[in-house]
């Protein structure tokens, strides 16, 4: 199967669970497939499925640490079963056996696959694969009807020879089919719930001049806020990036506004305040400025060189005060205290929801390809992410910011 049919899969975040059957071998094709095809795969592993095929084998395919064991090593997740939980998009167990059912229809929690299940807001799906007495089994049969009813979407076993010598319903489906499946479910759920709607993401460090050649900056590179870009045009909203210089191409679907200064940045912004519905502040802007900007070069005549800087608007802080129904999202980078001080930005700044970045973690932050994070919202709730890619990232924010006008938009009715 070539993995450009599967377009739906692409940039989704996918948790696939794999649990102790002989057809857990067909589960690496099928991440390899999803993997290809632009999702974002995470395993977890039950202890039984390891014994089918090696963690290593979905470690290398997916490129991800794969989840073994509810008490392991956690690297940069805080809680992982938490953390996995508010990632997927989907949660697929493949193969799911009888006993993998039986505790999921129960609310059995004593590994890290079904913790995570209980955990997930997530829709979650289930490719049954036994033997045909168990599957036909009346304890199955009740088991997989209440998890029907409380919304798993169950991927029918296939009818074929099986494993333990028997033939009948049980097999696993083949890889290509199982792709098939999900990437039909998130066809049906590209939603475009952005529709109608304007919104704002800024991007990069904005630079200061000192002089004609040189400058005061920072090294943002403008990848988050370009993916925040892209992920709102994809649900369908009209965006404008207003972005500090960066080496990126324009983002698709995109309006593109490049500035240099934070001046320029607060005009451009300020310009279309009024008629936007959301503000993204992923730019990193320039507390200070100078406060002369030579006209010619300066030279190097002196053995020191004080330049006198002088403070930036806050453009966040402004947008704040002036605040209608615009939803406001702002980003902290910090280095030490990072709730403490995120949850300050967020009231101070007037702020629906802040997402802070320990810019010290390895990939975290600065011109990295991936970001870990905590979210911050004004009702006071909170959430860990594990280290991910950027994409996948602004994908989350972006479906945190579809929640936050949708309950405005309640609220108001
Ligand atoms: O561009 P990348 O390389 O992908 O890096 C992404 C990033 C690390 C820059 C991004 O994830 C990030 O953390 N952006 C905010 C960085 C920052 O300047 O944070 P801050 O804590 O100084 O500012 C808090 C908020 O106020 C931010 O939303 C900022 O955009 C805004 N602000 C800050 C100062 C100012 N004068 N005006 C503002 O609007």
């Amino acid at each position: 199967m070539d993995a450009t049919t599967l377009k739906a899969l692409d940039g989704r975040r996918i948790v696939l669970g794999v649990t102790g059957g002989i057809a857990a071998y067909k589960v690496a094709s099928l991440a390899s497939l999803l993997v290809k095809s632009g999702a974002e795969v995470r395993v977890v592993m039950t202890e039984a499925a390891q014994e089918f095929i090696s963690a290593r084998t979905f470690r290398e395919l997916t490129g991800q640490p794969v989840g073994t064991a509810m008490f392991g090593e956690t690297s940069n997740y805080r809680v992982e079963h938490i953390a996995l939980a508010q990632f997927a998009e989907l949660v697929v167990i493949a193969p799911a056996t009888a006993n993998f059912l039986a505790k999921a229809a129960h609310g059995i929690a004593d590994d890290l696959l079904t913790t995570m299940i209980l955990a997930t807001k997530a829709p979650i799906m289930v490719a049954p694969s036994m033997n045909v007495n168990m599957f036909e089994n009346a304890a199955t049969r009740e088991n997989l009807s209440l998890l029907r009813r409380r919304g798993f979407h169950v991927i029918e076993p296939a009818v074929g020879h099986l494993a333990c010598g028997t033939s009948g319903r049980g097999r696993l489906p083949e890889p290509e089919e199982l792709a098939t499946a999900i990437n039909d479910y998130f066809a049906r759920s590209n939603k475009r719930e952005l529709e109608g709607k304007r919104i704002i993401v800024t991007a990069g460090g904005t630079i200061e001049p000192v002089d004609p050649v040189r400058y005061i900056g920072n090294r943002s590179s403008g990848k988050m806020g370009f993916a925040l870009a892209e992920a709102a045009a994809r649900r369908g909203a009209q965006v404008l990036l207003v972005t500090a210089p960066s080496a990126l191409a324009d983002p698709r679907d995109v309006e593109v506004v490049r500035i240099e200064t934070a001046c320029q940045m607060r005009e451009a912004v300020l310009a279309e305040y009024d008629r936007c519905d959301a503000v993204i502040m992923s730019a990193a802007v320039a507390d200070y400025r100078p406060k002369v900007v030579a006209t010619e070069k300066i030279k190097k005549s002196e053995p020191t060189l004080t330049i006198e800087l002088e403070k930036n608007p806050d453009i966040l802080f402004e947008l704040g005060q002036k605040k209608a129904r615009q939803v406001l999202i702002g980003f902290a980078a910090e280095t030490t205290n990072i709730e403490e001080y995120a949850a300050r930005k967020l009231e101070q700044k007037n702020l629906d929801l802040i997402v802070a970045n320990d810019v010290t973690v390895a990939g975290a932050g600065f011109n990295a390809d991936t970001n870990v994070v905590t979210m911050m919202a004004r009702d006071g709730s909170r959430e860990d992410f594990p280290l991910m890619p950027k994409s996948a990232l602004a994908a989350l924010i972006v479906e945190r910011l579809i929640n936050i006008i949708r309950l405005n938009e309640e609220a108001e009715k």
